[in-house]
């Protein structure tokens, strides 16, 4: 028999689809070389018992113990990594002022080589604790730092997707945090994503590169026109915020007489690669030429609650066969966990369905049919992340990187109200109600990337 890399063996949940997830009780999960699942093998089958015999006393062997489970690691599609450092504050202004008066000040002070490798090896660390694998990062418009972030992602074992930002627009960014000029802004572009796919070659989980502009006003249309060129030159990820907030939306009506799907689309940022943030103002055509094209939106409830004044139809836009996968945003959203998002994800879905204001009559307070379940919040942080980046990530199954996280319910710290439950409603449990402290480990591509001791 083959040589697996290693084998586990213990229950996982994983999604089948954007409603179901799928139970594998007592599977036995076989590794390769090269960090995928090379085979899942049921109970029932044949050589279930051949292989533990085989790899039972050997160091390759991992057997989750009892009140153990496994989860896939999760997809974060949305994170400002410099934003880490004013993270759980600054949440008091709308977003034009916030990020006037917060943001770009913040992202500013990573010019500093030093403070900027202090902020992104916490951040990596503290999202691979909690649960999340691989993350689409925007770094900030310095080069130097921003390939730093991909190093660090590489050193830690993270599968990062990062962007130098473009910030070009005079009219729209301030003097001291922004790119030289509109060459330059593509000049450092290119050397970043050359820079990032040599420094991909190291690694065994992959680090990538993203054409980042941070959203219209920021960026020229001759920026915008260059970096849907690089991006197609490179085959490269493509992010950016899209239709966020009224102040936002409306200066691109204004601008371009277009909502920013169209514009975006007409500088050739809207590609099967790319994957926008936020969308809550997305009217039908908009999301119909994200279905056309395969570009993805990277749903941050949170951050919506505070900056977008809106919830986001994750329902009717999954109807209308649009990829959506889940963001922490962080800063504009507090927490670097996607349980927290998951979980918020449901809330606000609740919130839209039922209305907000008990004062109106029953019939016109909501939106009929907006509620998603946790089944669904589970598959935006795994499956659906997964698919929007275009990777084998997201779901334990034969063929996709072993990108896991060990839940463990019975730790005293944070011990799960358990009592003989049916496993979907463990899952569930483990979905509402776990903490960092119920994540065990993590692997990456085959790799221990995070262990609580
Ligand atoms: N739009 C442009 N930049 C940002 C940012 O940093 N955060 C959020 N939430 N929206 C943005
Ligand atoms: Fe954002």
């Amino acid at each position: 028999m083959k040589e697996f890399a290693l084998v586990f063996q213990g229950t996982a949940f994983t999604s089948r689809s954007t409603k179901e997830i799928e139970i594998l009780k007592d599977y036995l999960f076989c590794i390769n070389e090269d960090g995928m699942i090379e085979k899942l093998v049921s109970p029932e089958s044949a050589e279930y018992e051949e292989i533990i015999k085989q790899y039972e006393f050997k160091d390759s062997f991992h057997r989750l113990e009892k009140g153990q489970y496994l989860l896939p690691g999760f997809v974060d599609l949305h994170v400002h990594a410099p934003q880490w450092a004013q993270s759980g504050t600054a949440l008091d202004l709308p977003l034009y002022d916030w990020l006037n008066t917060y943001t770009f000040p913040i992202e500013s002070k990573f010019s500093d080589i030093e403070f900027a490798e202090k902020v992104y090896d916490d951040l990596v660390r503290t999202l691979l604790a909690n649960g999340t694998t691989t993350v689409l990062y925007f770094a900030t418009v310095h080069k130097e730092a921003s390939i730093l972030l991909a190093e660090i992602c590489a050193k830690q074992g993270q599968r990062g997707l990062v962007g130098k930002v473009v910030m070009d627009n005079v009219d729209q960014c301030p003097p001291d945090y922004r790119d030289k000029d509109t060459e330059t802004a593509l000049k450092e572009t290119e050397e970043f994503i050359i820079a990032v796919k040599d420094l991909a070659k190291s690694t065994k989980q992959g680090v990538y590169p993203v054409v980042t502009p941070r959203f219209i006003p920021s960026c020229t249309d001759e920026a915008l026109e260059g970096l849907g060129r690089l991006a197609a030159k490179y085959d490269t990820h493509i992010q950016s915020h899209c239709s966020e907030s009224d102040w936002e939306h409306e200066y691109v009506i204004d601008r371009f007489n277009k909502h920013d799907a169209f514009a975006l689309n007409d500088f050739g940022l809207l590609q099967d690669k790319s994957i926008m943030a936020h969308c809550t103002f997305l009217a039908d055509d908009d999301a119909e030429l994200f279905a056309e094209t395969g570009t993805a939106i990277s749903h941050c409830p949170i951050s919506n609650v505070f900056f977008s004044n809106g919830v986001l139809p994750v329902a009717h836009l999954h109807s209308k066969g649009v990829d959506i996968g889940l963001g922490t945003d962080i800063s504009g959203g507090f927490s670097p966990s996607l349980f927290d998002n998951a979980r918020q994800a449901v809330i606000s879905s609740r919130m839209l369905e039922e209305g907000v204001d008990p004062k109106l009559p029953k019939e016109t307070r909501g939106v009929p049919s907006s509620r998603i379940t946790m089944n669904e919040a589970f598959y935006l942080a795994t499956a659906g992340g997964g698919d929007a980046l275009s990777l084998p990530i997201g779901k334990i199954e034969e063929n996709f990187a072993w990108d896991v996280q060990i839940i463990d319910t019975l730790i005293p710290s944070a011990k799960l109200p358990l009592f003989n439950e049916r496993l979907d409603e463990v899952f569930e449990k483990i979905m509402y109600l776990s903490r960092p402290e119920n994540i065990r480990e993590v692997w990456v591509q085959g790799n221990l990337v995070h262990k609580r001791n």
